[in-house]
């Protein structure tokens, strides 16, 4: 029996409790673990001014709430979608998450930074979100997964523009995210993801820029 299997047997007391837990995990620094070493370990600190390590600190504490909101979502969808065909597979993209999520606490910790304190916050609504996509139905809750990678892919390369060239250490972590939010995105809508309706996909952009333009300085 697998891992997913054994959770479908799960009371409903059961998976709050898992729930909770992976929000802590989640949440609190230093708890998460990621499963592949991080594509910084082979890249050269370079030399950042203050307002250059200021500026990347910022651009990767938009990244970590960003995966924080990821593993919130998968977490939420988890809790609703049946999704019987994919579990498997959305559970390997919250896996890669979580490798993403350690990345750039790590990469924040190196800036002399921390994570936003509005994570939970962010948490939350991004649960919310995700549980209430996998309630609507697999379709629309995949479909949302979609949309969130590909936005996410568009911002990641945004801050591909914006980050001092000399950090190839944070560079090298965004250009591992965007190889694996294209494919987490790709996986959804080839699941069957549908095409979310544009007022829908234009919510979405204006909560993320909201979340971007508190995370970067909160
Ligand atoms: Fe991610
Ligand atoms: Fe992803």
């Amino acid at each position: 029996m697998s891992t997913s299997d054994k959770r479908d047997h799960f009371s409903l007391a059961d998976r709050l409790i898992l729930q909770l837990d992976q929000a802590l995990h989640t949440l609190i620094p230093g708890s998460s673990h990621a499963q592949r070493s991080s594509p910084a370990a082979k890249a050269e600190e370079g030399e950042l001014s203050e307002a250059e390590r200021l500026l990347a600190a910022g651009l990767m504490r938009i990244n970590h709430t960003g995966e924080v909101c990821a593993q919130a979502l998968y977490q939420g969808q988890s809790l609703t979608a049946r999704l019987p065909d994919v579990r498997d597979t959305m559970n390997h993209a919250a896996a890669e998450e979580v490798d993403h999520l350690a990345w750039c606490e790590t990469r924040l910790k190196e800036l002399d930074s921390r994570p936003s304190l509005l994570n939970p916050a962010f948490y939350a609504l991004s649960f919310g979100l995700g549980a209430a996509a996998g309630a609507v139905g697999d379709k629309w809750s995949l479909g949302f997964v979609g949309e969130t990678e590909k936005q996410v892919c568009e911002h990641l390369q945004d801050h591909l523009q914006q980050l001092p060239a000399h950090d190839q250490k944070s560079r090298a972590i965004i250009q591992q995210m965007i190889i694996d939010e294209q494919k987490h995105g790709d996986s959804a809508m080839a699941a069957g993801g549908a095409d979310l309706p544009l007022p829908i996909t234009a919510g979405m952009k204006l909560m993320a820029g909201v979340m971007k333009a508190l995370t970067k300085r909160v």
